[in-house]
């Protein structure tokens, strides 16, 4: 089989959350350029308006769901602007993510809810949304989620962000055991550094040096996960069902310092 066309999107649906900016604008604009039609899911509209015409100027289909990830409803409205615009979402790219910096004894409770709310329960919620819109409309899918090592292994001020991370490669395991049957893969990307408004401050600041602990030398790059992305996403991937794939530069291989 040729490689140009087990890993294309033509005839799907993909719902991105998080589409506003960093690795998920990059998902949505990969995802469009590969055949799928693109909902673009996140709170910032004009951002999402921004990777809109990115994507229609590249010659994609694209239309924009402003909604929040951590209330249900919003959710639920996403996905009916999705059916209303080009119908069920097959492919769900469950990516929208929050981070925060707190030692574990520092953690104030509504850090810690809001980080477990946002990592954790909006990724079940969403994929739980997606999945019983799937079943109902008799469609086969793929829901990619977006985990990170720290779900492997941990760093100091991570508490929250590394459980929710962790409990998202458990997530992906159960609901892709419950839905394999029925034609749903599940499976996560666990990503290692790639610098986006969620870390650049840390990157460019105190943890600049953190590419000493990556074998590849790097942070992650823009098109590092492109081709992982479309594994996961697309018929290349069609007997892989529940995996979380690590792309890390080798990064979880290493002992950690301290
Ligand atoms: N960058 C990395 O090194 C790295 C590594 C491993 C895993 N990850 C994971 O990759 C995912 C994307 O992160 P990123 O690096 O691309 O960070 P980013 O540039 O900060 O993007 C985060 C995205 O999540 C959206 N979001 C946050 N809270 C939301 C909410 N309540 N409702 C809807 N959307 C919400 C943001 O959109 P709005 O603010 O517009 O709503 C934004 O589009 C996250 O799950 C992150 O944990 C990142």
């Amino acid at each position: 089989m040729k490689a140009e066309t087990i890993f294309r999107l033509d005839g799907q649906v993909a719902l991105v959350t998080g589409a506003s900016s960093g690795l998920g604008s990059r998902f949505a604009q990969v995802a469009a350029a590969n055949g799928a039609s693109v909902v673009l899911v996140a709170r910032r509209a004009e951002r999402l308006a921004a990777v809109k015409d990115k994507i229609e100027q590249a010659g994609g289909r694209a239309t924009i769901a402003e909604a929040d990830v951590t209330n249900r409803a919003s959710i639920a409205r996403a996905f009916d602007a999705a059916e209303k615009a080009f119908g069920t979402v097959t492919l769900l790219v469950n990516n929208a993510g929050v981070a925060h910096a707190n030692r574990a004894v520092d953690m104030p409770e509504e850090e810690w809810r809001r980080v477990l709310g946002t990592n954790l329960d909006a990724v079940f919620f969403t994929a739980q949304e997606a999945a019983k819109r799937m079943l109902a409309a008799g469609k086969k899918g793929s829901i990619v989620n977006v985990a990170s090592i720290l779900g492997l292994g941990v760093s100091k001020g991570t508490v929250a962000y590394a459980a929710a991370k962790a409990a998202v490669i458990q997530v992906t395991r159960t609901l892709a055991l419950e839905l394999a049957f029925k034609g749903v893969r599940v499976n996560a990307l666990a990503p290692g550094f790639f610098m986006t408004e969620i870390n650049r401050e840390f990157l460019t600041g105190e943890g600049a040096g953190m590419t000493r602990h990556i074998p590849a030398g790097r942070f992650g790059e823009e098109g590092d996960l492109d081709g992982p992305f479309l594994l996961l996403a697309s018929g290349a991937g069609s007997f892989m069902s529940g995996s979380t794939i690590v792309v890390d530069g080798g990064q979880v291989l290493a002992i950690p310092p301290g």
